[in-house]
């Protein structure tokens, strides 16, 4: 029950998940062909713990790379991290995000079920709701129509994997649908290390910061919400991992499928963000109004309660937290691993 495999575990969720489970006494072998991520990133992780990290630099889909780790290591269980995450690009290249996601994790699971392994935890997202029927989300809350293919590739492989589960009943799978993970873990040593200008709120908001961006857009102040600027469901990406270990423990009761939102229950908009922000970092964070981004909706964030029920977990950390250790991760690596 010792040995988790965690495939994407160099990126930005991974890295701080593999923490978490060396401190609770995990053995860990990471997967990840290092596409979005450096090898730096678990070598901090080992300096963070003082343990080792088993590294297989290889794709998920690379089946003789795959039947290698699973003969090499006694593994319990799958933390599935891997695959590309980028809204606009997965638009831009349906294909590879397709491919990448959907058919690099069918190759794995096949491979899984032909050495026995067959608990997985997914990296879900809160975009398979779509636009929510209802505020806050529950797990109850329909799956919506996803406006990108990135978002299509979490809904498609929570039905995939639920299937594989309905088919053969030795298999558990927990979907957990994250919400907003921001923040680092409190040395500085790991964070979130995107390629070139930034996507997401909070990493632009750093690069703002520390003076590699000017100002701040923010993508309209017309949304129904108090202030007009969109509403989310920032998550402290330690309180995410922890969320992880716990799902470990929930595979030990042979669940079947389970599915759990991460959140704090808890929405800010982006002026909140950016005034918490500047109040972590002593500085003002410039920013302009601009246009609405195509695909966003004014507000999303979770009912959390399933999980501190079922799962036994809670979101520790508030946004003062989360702006301090993003901060604190970006000042201390300005160019983040490189
Ligand atoms: P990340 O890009 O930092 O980490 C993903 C890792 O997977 C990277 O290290 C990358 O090199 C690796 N990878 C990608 N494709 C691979 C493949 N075919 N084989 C091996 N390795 C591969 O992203 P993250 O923010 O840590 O996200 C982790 C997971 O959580 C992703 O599945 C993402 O879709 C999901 N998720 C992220 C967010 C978010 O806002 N960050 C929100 C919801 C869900
Ligand atoms: C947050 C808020 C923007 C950037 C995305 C994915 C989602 C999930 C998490 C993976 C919104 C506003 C942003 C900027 C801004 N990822 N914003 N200026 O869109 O909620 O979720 O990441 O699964 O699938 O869609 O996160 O950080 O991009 O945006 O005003 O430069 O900040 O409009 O209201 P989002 P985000």
């Amino acid at each position: 029950m010792s040995t988790i495999l965690v495939t994407g575990g160099a990126g930005f969720i991974g890295s701080h998940t593999c923490v978490e489970l060396l401190d609770s006494g995990y053995d860990v072998v990471v997967i990840d062909n290092l596409m979005n991520s450096s090898k730096e990133s678990l070598k901090r992780v080992e300096k963070i713990t003082g343990k080792k990290v088993r590294f297989y630099e290889a794709d998920i889909a690379d089946r003789a790379a795959m039947t290698k780790i699973l003969e090499e290591n006694d593994i319990y269980g799958v933390i599935h991290f891997a695959g590309l995450k980028a809204v606009g690009e997965s638009v831009e290249k349906p294909l590879e995000y397709y491919k990448n996601n959907i058919s690099g994790t069918l190759e794995m699971c096949d491979v899984m079920r032909k050495h026995g392994v067959k608990n997985i935890i997914f990296s879900s997202s809160a975009t398979v709701y779509g636009e929510p029927a209802q505020m806050p989300i529950t797990e109850k809350c329909p799956k919506g129509q996803c406006t990108n293919p990135y978002g299509w590739t979490k809904s498609m492989l929570e039905q995939i994997l639920t299937d594989i589960q309905k088919a053969d009943s030795e298999w558990n799978v927990i979907l957990l649908r994250y919400f907003n993970p921001i923040g680092a873990h409190k040395s500085g040593l790991i964070g979130e290390d995107p390629n070139g200008i930034p996507n997401n709120l909070m990493p632009y908001i750093t690069k703002v910061a520390t003076g590699q961006l000017p100002r701040v857009n923010v993508f309209g102040n017309d949304y129904p919400t108090p202030d007009g600027t969109g509403v989310r469901d920032y998550i402290h990406v330690v309180d995410l991992a922890r969320g992880h270990v716990n799902a470990i423990k929930k595979l030990e009761e042979n669940p079947g499928v389970k599915v759990y939102n991460l959140g704090t229950g808890k929405g800010y908009s982006v002026l909140e963000v950016i005034e918490n922000f500047s109040k972590a970092c002593g500085k003002e964070i410039p920013y302009v109004i601009t246009d609405r981004r195509a695909g966003d909706i004014a507000e999303c964030y979770a009912d959390a309660s399933l999980a501190k029920k079922e799962l036994n977990w809670e979101a520790k950390y508030g946004i003062k937290e989360m702006c301090e250790d993003s901060w604190n991760w970006q000042k201390n690596n300005p160019n983040g691993y490189r």
